[in-house]
């Protein structure tokens, strides 16, 4: 179904592969038309309950876009190929299901991105990230500016940006980048661990915490509308009062029994 990806359902979680590894999964057109179909299946399919991004091989995650492909663009595909690569990577971000990254070695550039755009990431202790398109006479164009900035802070974002310095698993651990770091062979497992955990709260309301969450900044207009973060977790808890699920949810912690959550 995919010439790019391989994917495996298995207990509500998709496992999403990148599967270019004799180019390190570098990012190219046919990888951006697979991740978008698979996000419409992810957003479409009700036995699709979360999402794990990873890459084939045990060397690279993704290598970041593939050079080769953008090597003789004009600035105005640039532009384009920018354009297409972020409006993918929103539709990630703003997944109504939770889609975590499992990065299984070296995640630059876009792939970095990639990462980013995932709603949190884990690492094997062989990772390595950075943005290092400056070594290209480039910067990010899918989200990287802004992403890395929100989840590192500025200072640290504008370093690693402007060094194209590559750091470690543990580094990219202490500046919050990375939530967990496992062995290469654990990866796969603790993604599935903390998958099956989110799976077992209620879907409605851990797509209001995504919603939520990616307009906690206000200057985001890709995610406000104009509307402040506070306005919308106010309107979106009031909706919440609306579902199956919060009655069950708090029916359930009244009876001291664990709740049955049905997504309604
Ligand atoms: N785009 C296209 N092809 C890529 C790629 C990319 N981003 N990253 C790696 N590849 C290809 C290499 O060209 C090579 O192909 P070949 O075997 O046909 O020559 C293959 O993947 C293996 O990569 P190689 O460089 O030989 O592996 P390495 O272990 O020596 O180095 C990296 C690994 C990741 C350090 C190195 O590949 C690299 O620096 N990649 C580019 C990273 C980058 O700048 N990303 C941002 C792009 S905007």
């Amino acid at each position: 179904m995919y010439t790019t990806l391989l994917t495996n359902l298995e207990n509500g979680i998709l496992t999403i592969t990148i599967n270019c590894p004799d180019k390190l999964n570098a990012l190219n057109k046919d990888v951006f038309n697979d991740l978008d179909a698979v996000m419409d299946e992810v957003y479409n399919n009700n036995e699709i309950k979360s999402a794990v991004i990873t890459g084939a091989g045990n060397k690279a995650f993704v290598a970041g876009a593939d050079i080769a492909e953008f090597s003789a663009f004009t600035s105005e595909e640039g532009m384009v190929l920018s354009k297409r690569g972020q409006d993918v990577f929103f539709k990630i971000e703003k997944s109504p299901k939770p889609v975590i990254a499992a990065v299984n070695g070296f995640a630059l550039g876009g792939g970095c991105e990639l990462a980013m755009a995932c709603h949190f990431r884990i690492c094997s202790d062989n990772a390595k990230f950075g943005q290092p398109e400056v070594n290209l006479g480039l910067i990010p164009g899918y989200g990287g500016t802004q992403r890395l900035t929100k989840l590192i802070g500025k200072g640290k974002s504008m370093e690693l940006h402007m060094t194209a310095q590559i750091i470690d698993a543990q580094e990219a651990y202490r500046l919050n980048l990375v939530n967990h770091i496992t062995t290469a062979d654990a990866l796969m497992d603790k993604a599935k661990e903390l998958l099956l955990t989110i799976q077992s709260k209620a879907p409605l309301a851990i797509s209001k915490i995504i919603e939520c969450i990616n307009i906690a900044d206000l200057n985001d207009s890709a995610f406000t509308n104009g509307e402040s973060g506070y306005d919308r977790e106010a309107k979106a808890f009031g909706n919440c009062f609306s579902t199956s699920d919060m009655k069950e949810g708090t029916t359930a912690f009244i009876e001291k029994r664990k709740a049955n959550f049905t997504g309604k």
